[in-house]
């Protein structure tokens, strides 16, 4: 049995260095892109990149159904296209899913389909980029989710959606309703898209007034969804006004229960802004091939690092610290390595709190979160590099 877990490493390994780092090209065009959406004529014949999506296995979710439909998550591709002109950028995104789930506002138990796209509110420093889950105490991140929401009654026509009637209370209204239902399919608003800017999860602040001025919509296509956004270049929040940028992608699965941390992720993914200059250093920092020996670093971290996390899916789940079974998937080297040597710069934001009530994954200190997982600087630098390069292929194959 050991034997065989070596040479499935061994072939992991090669696999991830033979792969090819996975650049998004957005192309300069004249079309006007404040609403953009799946049709439109602005995506012909504009070429799709081939992106990997990794379940995020971060946290272990307080719902025993759920997880046991994700516990044999593979990997999603998708595919991304991009465009900008002078004063947007637009993103399309098609990604497969057998089945349509749809938002419905009145179950709580029923989730939807659907995706995300994050940007780092600061980049300038391509090694400390936010936290990939939703950003992290001082490195905010910019999100914009879309997802199909049952067509509900929107009586002003303005999107607003905050009012609406709830058909499922045919007790209330009774025969009326399903004329009423009819007559107004017609005003129905099917649109369910936010925008929030967030330093980590549960910590998600809704913008409501507008000044994000972005654009979503998604649609069922054969067998899968295709989603667009297209946003300012520069705002309030973000300036995505250069020439590489980072950007994340992410999509829930409503038929296995997806909703807030259960999903799929990407890491941050570069995406050229063609024409545009300078942007190097980011493009080298998000395209980095581990530099260490994966089997070297196995022992280490078998030696080291077990007691907390679990590191492949046949080890025990160990909640003293995130799973690591799909780190490999959605972090950056620098990443990894940040990781390990000031454990405290990005410290993980959302845990099962009932899991291991006697052990935080941080403590406050003078209103700061500090990891309580030890720092290894005091490890050969070498030796760091191992581990990161362990790190780097623990993650799900493709399904
Ligand atoms: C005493 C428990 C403990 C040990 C031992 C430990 N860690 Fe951690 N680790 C944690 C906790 C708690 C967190 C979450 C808080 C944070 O982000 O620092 C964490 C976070 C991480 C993260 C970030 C995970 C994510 O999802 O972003 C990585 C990577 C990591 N550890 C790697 C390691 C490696 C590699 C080792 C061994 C060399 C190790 N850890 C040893 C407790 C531990």
């Amino acid at each position: 049995m050991k034997k065989l877990a070596t040479t499935f490493l061994a072939a992991g390994i090669m696999a991830s260095a033979l792969a090819a780092s996975s650049v998004i090209l957005a192309v300069e065009v004249d079309d006007n892109l404040d609403k953009v959406n799946y049709k439109s004529s602005v995506w012909k014949n504009k070429q799709f990149s081939k992106i990997t999506l990794y379940p995020q296995t971060t946290i272990e979710f307080n719902d025993k159904k759920a997880n046991e439909l994700n516990a044999d998550n593979k990997a999603i591709e998708a595919e991304v296209a991009a465009v900008y002109n002078g004063s947007k950028i637009a993103f399309m995104i098609k990604w497969p899913d057998g089945t349509k789930n749809i938002q419905k506002g009145y179950a709580t138990d029923v989730y939807s389909d659907g995706f995300a796209v994050q940007f780092a509110s600061e980049y300038s420093n391509p090694t400390k980029l936010p936290y990939i889950g939703m950003g992290s105490e001082g490195r905010p991140v910019v999100i914009h989710l879309q997802k199909e929401a049952m067509g509900i009654f929107e009586p002003n026509g303005e999107g607003d959606v905050a009012h609406q009637v709830n058909p499922n209370q045919t007790d209330l209204f009774g025969k009326d309703l399903a004329k009423f239902k009819k007559s107004v399919k017609k005003l129905a608003s099917n649109d369910y898209e936010r925008s929030f800017v967030s330093e980590g999860f549960r910590s998600m602040t809704e913008i409501k007034d507008g000044s994000n001025d972005s654009y979503s919509r998604i649609g069922y296509a054969t067998k899968g969804w295709e989603g667009t956004l297209s946003r300012a270049l520069k705002d309030d929040y973000v300036n995505l006004d250069a020439g590489v940028i980072p950007v994340a992608f992410a999509v829930w699965d409503g038929a296995k229960m997806g909703r807030n941390g259960l999903k799929y992720l990407t890491p941050w993914l570069a995406v050229e802004l063609d024409g545009k200059s300078s942007g190097e250093e980011l493009l080298k920092a998000l395209t980095k091939e581990p530099e260490g020996d994966a089997a070297k670093g196995k022992e280490i971290a078998a030696a080291n690092c077990t007691s907390c996390h679990q590191l492949t899916s046949n080890d025990a789940a160990n909640l003293m610290g995130p799973s690591l079974t799909n780190i490999g998937g959605y972090a950056t080297v620098d990443y990894i390595k940040e990781s390990l040597m000031k454990p405290s710069a990005v410290v993980v934001p959302g845990y099962n709190r009932n899991a291991h009530s006697n052990y935080a994954w941080y403590n406050l200190e003078n209103g700061k979160r500090v990891s309580t997982m030890p720092d290894f600087s005091w490890m050969e630098s070498g030796d760091i590099d191992n581990v990161v390069a362990y790190l780097k292929t623990l993650k799900a194959e493709v399904e």
